[in-house]
Parts: structure tokens; C-alpha cells; sequence
């Protein structure tokens, strides 16, 4: 018999598709939750339904792209521009996000957003009913579609589905300030199973529900018209060993050692993050102006090299935080720059996965300074890189990661003067620490890895279904 495919939903595919000179070129997409997910999967075995990322323009190119999609068994579902502005840039990125990483003087609320919110998780609703083979598994990801799974599940009672939020979910007196608090809960629990990189981030949804809904719970779940859901914590892990075989190749360590050789007499810093608020890096910056100012014995001996990776930049906050990155550098590097050195290098681009390998293994010290992130599986992929090199990981006390690495150097990113004071003591580090905090965390990453936690939250949601069965049963 024909093996049942699992589909997975998210507001991205793992690829996206641009135009050039009349050519459709796929490319991957940037974030976690497509590079995280995308490789815990065998192809054959899922459907992974999502935008595309592109607006085709005319009825032959939208047949053009499904078909060429088909073999990779991925279904499109296509945006308007009208769509893109509201859904995506708007009620998504405009008030969910901000929302989710406590950041809400960023909210901007226009009429047109909520209901094209609405609209498009119908959308994706129907593309998901509409697949003919037959699946006992639908996976739905994160906040652009926190209705899908009431949607689906009033379509069908039968049907097995996963919900996993992969950003921060905020305390309950936050998330209170959202007008459609009432329809987001409810529309995740349509779900069975509904995941959160942390613990904290499960309680603060637990919390909502109970306060926005009168309703009971234990600390993992509660019943809801006649359903018991389950709210669980699975921090989302990496493909560990991809990272470990690629850091080893040869072709890689020659990468790294190119790399490197471009700043013999210093040490590299790296930061690699999608360019995003959240983020920190502007506080990240300040730090380093701090480091600087503290600590003028390491002028010349160290670089900052900062790879942003486009990302919204249609969003007006997004504009304004790019312009402010490219004030605070420009700053830095006339302050204490001189004509051999330049303390802050900034590159506005995504590299391909294996020159990004090799800068993980060329540099000394990686900054992790978001001030608010579900989990942040940079910090992983720097740790699974290194286990042939040493490297100092800083980390944010606020990106979830944190409450696993915790060999890491824990920051508090708001903190200049304890986050410059980490750059010096991870500079300073001895390399027998290095190893023993390096080797701490791989252990961890090792275990936990990607194909771990799909095993993980797979298995549990077949198990609800079981609990679920048992309680009608009685
Ligand atoms: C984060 C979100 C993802 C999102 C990604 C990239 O990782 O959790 O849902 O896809 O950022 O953002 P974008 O807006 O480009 O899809």
C-alpha cells in the first residue's frame, strides 16, 4: 500500500522563486523555520504546501511555476500584491511579530489587515483540502496562519493536526493588547498539538487561553468544546550532522582558511542574522563601541564582521532599522577606524550555505544578541560547525537557545557594558575553556538535533489522538 504523505503548512515554502531576464530561478528560503525544517524531511515523504514567494504574472507563468514545483512535491499557493501588503507585511509582520517579541510601540494596525489575515488562511485552508492524496497528518507553522488549524479542523473532526509556533510567544498582558485575541487562541486550538520552542512560551499561551477563554487547564493542557489539547514545549533543533561533515570538507577548510587570511593579525567576531529588529544588533553595535572605548588595547587586533540577511525590507521598520545599522557603522569605523584597519566589516547579502560554513569556522567569536527570538538556530549551526576549529559562542539571555547552551557566554543584550565585557572575556578565554564549553554544547546540539524533534513532536501528536480516542471511548 502506498505510504500516506504528511503535509506540512507553512506561509513560506523551504524555496522561493524569482524572475530574472524572464527565467524562473528557485532559490532557498532565509530563516529558521525553512533551513530548521527543511532538511528533517525526505522529500518523498511529505507535501509541503506554501507561497512561492514571487507574484506570477500571467496564468502561463503560475502554471509554469506549479509545474515546476510538482516534482519536489511542493503545492504554491500564490499571494496578490494586495494580499502580500496586507497578510504577510501587515497583520504578520506589522502586529503579530511585533506583538510576539515585545516590541509593541512596532505595531501598525490598518483596517484592510485582518480581514485579508483572515482571508488568506482560508486560502491556504482550501489548497491544503484540495490535495487528493490522502494524509492522516497536517503540520502547520507558525503565527502567519494561527487560524489554519480551527479552519481544518471544521472541515474535518478526523484530522490529525500539529500547530508549531516557532517565534516567542508573549506574556498574556501583552498578547491581551491584541483586538483578535480571541479569534487567534481559538484558531490554534482547533489543533491537537500545539508546540513552543521553550517552556515559558507554552505557559504564556496557556495563560492566554485561560484568560481570554475562562476556561481550566493542566500545566500541558486544557479542554476546550468537548476537545482536550495539548501545549507543549519542543526546542527546535539542527541537521548536526550535515554542519559536521560539510565543516569537514576539504573544499570548506579552504574556504575558512581564504577567509582568514585576510585578517592575520586579528580576531574575527561574526554575526549572522536576517535583518530584523528582534535581532539586536544595533545593541550589538553599541556593545562593540563600548568594547572599543573599554578595552583601546585591542584596537587593530579585532574585526566585527557583520553578514545581515535581507529580509522585509517593504516594512517601514525594517527601512528605518537598515538606515540606522548603516549610521552606527559608519560611526564606529570613522571613530576608530584608521587606513589597515576597519573594526565593523558589513555585508547586506545571504551567502550560500557552504561559504557560510566556512566563515563559522574562520572566525574566533560569534554574537548572539537578539533581544527577543524564539529559538535562533544560528547559534546551533556556529557550535556544529566547530567541532574541528574553537570558538567563543555569545548568547542573549533572550533568544531561546539560551536555556540549552548554557555554556555558552549568557548576555543580556539591553546591558553595553556586560556585553562588551563578554567580547573581552571571550577574547581572553583560554583555549582549554574554549574547547570544554565548545564540547559542552555540542553534546547537546548532537542529541537534539532536527530529525530529534520532528521524531518528537510526530510521536506525540500520534499520542493525543490516542488520549483523544480513549476519552470519547469512556
Ligand atoms: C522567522 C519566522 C518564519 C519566517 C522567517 C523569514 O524564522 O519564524 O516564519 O519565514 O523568519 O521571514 P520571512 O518574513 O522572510 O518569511
Amino acid at each position: 500500500m502506498k505510504k500516506k504523505k504528511k503535509i506540512i503548512i507553512s506561509n513560506r515554502l523551504p524555496i522561493q522563486i524569482e524572475r530574472k531576464k524572464e527565467k524562473l530561478i528557485i532559490k532557498p528560503s532565509a530563516g529558521g523555520l525553512a533551513t530548521g525544517l527543511n532538511s528533517a524531511f525526505d522529500t518523498d515523504e511529505i507535501l509541503w504546501v506554501g507561497w512561492p514567494g514571487i507574484v506570477p504574472k500571467d496564468e502561463e507563468e503560475r502554471e509554469k511555476i506549479v509545474e515546476l514545483l510538482k516534482p519536489m512535491n511542493l503545492l504554491p499557493v500564490f499571494l496578490s500584491k494586495d494580499e502580500i501588503r496586507n497578510f504577510y507585511e501587515g497583520y504578520s509582520n506589522e502586529v503579530l511579530w511585533p506583538i510576539c517579541h515585545y516590541q509593541p510601540s512596532y505595531i501598525h494596525f490598518d483596517r484592510e489587515y485582518w480581514s485579508t489575515y483572515v482571508m488568506v488562511n482560508k486560502k491556504f485552508c482550501e489548497a491544503a483540502l484540495s490535495i487528493d492524496e490522502p494524509s492522516d497528518f497536517i503540520w502547520v507553522h507558525d503565527y502567519q496562519l494561527m487560524l489554519l488549524p480551527q479552519l481544518l479542523r471544521s472541515e474535518n473532526q478526523e484530522l490529525n493536526i500539529g500547530y508549531f509556533h516557532h517565534i516567542p510567544f508573549p506574556s498574556e498582558e501583552l498578547f491581551m493588547n491584541i483586538p483578535q485575541r480571541k479569534e487567534l487562541v481559538e484558531g490554534l486550538l482547533g489543533a491537537d498539538l500545539i508546540g513552543f520552542h521553550t517552556f515559558a512560551d507554552s505557559q504564556n499561551f496557556l495563560n492566554a487561553c485561560k484568560k481570554i477563554l475562562h476556561v481550566s487547564s493542566g500545566h500541558n493542557q486544557l479542554k476546550y468544546k468537548d476537545r482536550h489539547i495539548f501545549i507543549e514545549s519542543f526546542p527546535m533543533g539542527i541537521d548536526f550532522d550535515k554542519f559536521v561533515e560539510v565543516s569537514s570538507q576539504p573544499k570548506i577548510q579552504s574556504i575558512a582558511s581564504q577567509f582568514r587570511s585576510h585578517f592575520p593579525d586579528q580576531k574575527i567576531i561574526i554575526a549572522v542574522d536576517r535583518l530584523d529588529y528582534s535581532k539586536g544588533i544595533l545593541e550589538r553595535l553599541r556593545a562593540f563601541l563600548t568594547f572599543l572605548e573599554k578595552y583601546p588595547e585591542w584596537h587593530t587586533k579585532v574585526v566585527l564582521y557583520m553578514l545581515i540577511v535581507p529580509s522585509r525590507d517593504k516594512v517601514s521598520q525594517y527601512k528605518k532599522l537598515k538606515d540606522e545599522i548603516n549610521r552606527k557603522v559608519s560611526e564606529i569605523n570613522s571613530i576608530y577606524g584608521n587606513l589597515s584597519w576597519t573594526p565593523v566589516l558589513y555585508f547586506y547579502k545571504s551567502l550560500p550555505f557552504e561559504e557560510l560554513v566556512g566563515l563559522y569556522i574562520a572566525s574566533d567569536i560569534c554574537m548572539i544578541t537578539s533581544t527577543r527570538d524564539g529559538m535562533n538556530l544560528v547559534s546551533k549551526e556556529y557550535i556544529a560547525s566547530k567541532t574541528l576549529s574553537k570558538g567563543v559562542l555569545i548568547l542573549s539571555e533572550f533568544a531561546g537557545a539560551s536555556k540549552e547552551l548554557v555554556d555558552a557566554l549568557i548576555i543580556n543584550p539591553y546591558n553595553r557594558t556586560e556585553t562588551a565585557d563578554s567580547i573581552y572575556q571571550a577574547l581572553k578565554m583560554p583555549p582549554e575553556e574554549i574547547q570544554e564549553r565548545t564540547d559542552a554544547n555540542i553534546q547537546i546540539i548532537q542529541k537534539f538535533n532536527v530529525q530529534h524533534w520532528v521524531q518528537l513532536f510526530t510521536n506525540r501528536l500520534a499520542e493525543t489522538k490516542a488520549i483523544q480516542r480513549d476519552e470519547w471511548a469512556r
